[in-house]
């Protein structure tokens, strides 16, 4: 104990979009290559996403795969960071089972990101799963098994780590010290925190077709920009004035754009500002800004695109650093229950201690 060590997780329900890569895949490799931290495992969550697809699991061993590609395309380092499979870590199930008498129903009830998916989902009229009341304490074992100090994640789950700091410190008031108590770090800035969809919705979102994936051809980014993003109603004209605040393509350069860019792209300006304050003047058609965002846009996703591809071409080796990865997860988190199960006394066949104390109560109780 004493170390620095992160996990964080996904559910593998699809492929990661944009929204994901500013939100925290790149934090993740930000933070993978800084060399502040002991270790950094990244959980694929796919007990949690059966949670509420018990009835498609093979939507989730599909997407298994997906998500994988998409981690070490964007730069995720199997030599620095342990990727595993949550399924396959028996500890968290146990950790789970002995976690669920450390909260209260009325508890669970109250979470409000479970509360909004319930309805997103229409568990409220269809029936609620216990399994899916009960994964924010399923998130608690991934949490704590890891030792995990930091959890890097979105704003929604931020219930989620409240939940987990409540089950720790009510385990080590019952049984003493025995779990590490985590925090949540979660994206910096407003961008980071939600890219809206390229129709401008407030989240990119499958059903609504508004995302650019990780995985898009060129020709689909393209097609997504120049067809489908929102920008300034309004403006009409390319001399009409217009307005940025709402305007997904400003929006999305604010997240991707550098000085650099217009260098190469687009030496009219100097910099964003320069560009904003033009449209805002009028004179600046949205054709211009589109053709400039995507070019912005292909300098992330070539690379991305670029690696996935050799990937692709060798998924053996992807699954061999997922078996590996699990490994070594699978020995963390044991050792973890182990310590827990030391903790509640329960740890009856590590030694045969027992036998004493058994022999000694029989003892007494005849006396
Ligand atoms: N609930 C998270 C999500 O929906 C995924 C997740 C599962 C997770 N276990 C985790 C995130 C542990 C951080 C830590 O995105």
């Amino acid at each position: 104990m004493g170390k620095n060590i992160i996990l964080t997780g996904d559910r593998p329900t699809g492929r990661l979009h944009l929204g994901h890569y500013v939100g925290s895949l790149k934090r993740r490799v930000e933070l993978q290559n800084s060399g502040e931290y002991d270790e950094i495992n990244i959980l694929i969550a796919d007990d949690q996403a059966l949670t509420d697809n018990a009835d498609n699991p093979g939507k989730i061993r599909d997407n298994i795969v997906n998500v994988v590609l998409d981690y070490l395309s964007v730069g995720i380092d199997p030599a620095k960071t342990t990727i595993c499979v949550q399924s396959a870590l028996p500890a968290l199930h146990a950790l789970t089972f002995y976690y669920l008498n450390m909260v209260t129903t009325a508890r669970l009830s109250r979470n409000p990101t479970v509360k909004a998916e319930i309805q997103m989902r229409g568990f409220a009229d269809e029936g609620l799963p216990a399994g899916f009341f009960v994964y924010p304490v399923s998130q608690a074992a991934d949490i704590t098994a890891f030792d995990a100090t930091v959890v890097p994640v979105g704003e929604d789950q931020l219930p989620m780590l409240e939940q987990t700091r409540e089950i720790v410190e009510r385990f080590n008031k019952i049984y003493g010290k025995t779990l590490v108590l985590p925090k949540a770090m979660i994206p910096e800035n407003e961008t980071q925190r939600r890219l809206p969809g390229v129709d401008g919705k407030a989240k990119m979102s499958k059903s609504l077709g508004n995302c650019i994936y990780l995985s898009d051809t060129a020709k689909t980014v393209k097609k997504q920009v120049n067809g489908k993003m929102f920008t300034d109603p309004q403006h009409l004209q390319i001399s009409d004035p217009g307005h940025i605040e709402g305007n997904v393509v400003f929006t999305y350069l604010d997240a991707f754009c550098t000085d650099d860019d217009f260098a190469r792209f687009l030496p009219d300006y100097k910099n964003l500002e320069e560009m904003k304050e033009h449209y805002m003047r009028g004179g600046l058609g949205d054709g211009v800004c589109k053709k400039f965002l995507i070019n912005v846009l292909e300098e992330t996703l070539t690379p991305i695109r670029d690696e996935r591809a050799k990937w692709e071409a060798d998924i053996d080796s992807v699954y061999d650093i997922i078996q590996e990865g699990t490994a070594r997860a699978i020995e963390k988190t044991n050792e973890t229950l182990a310590r827990v199960r030391k903790a509640m006394r329960i740890d009856y066949f590590e030694d045969r201690s027992i036998v004493g104390e058994w022999n000694e109560l029989l003892r007494k109780a005849k006396q």
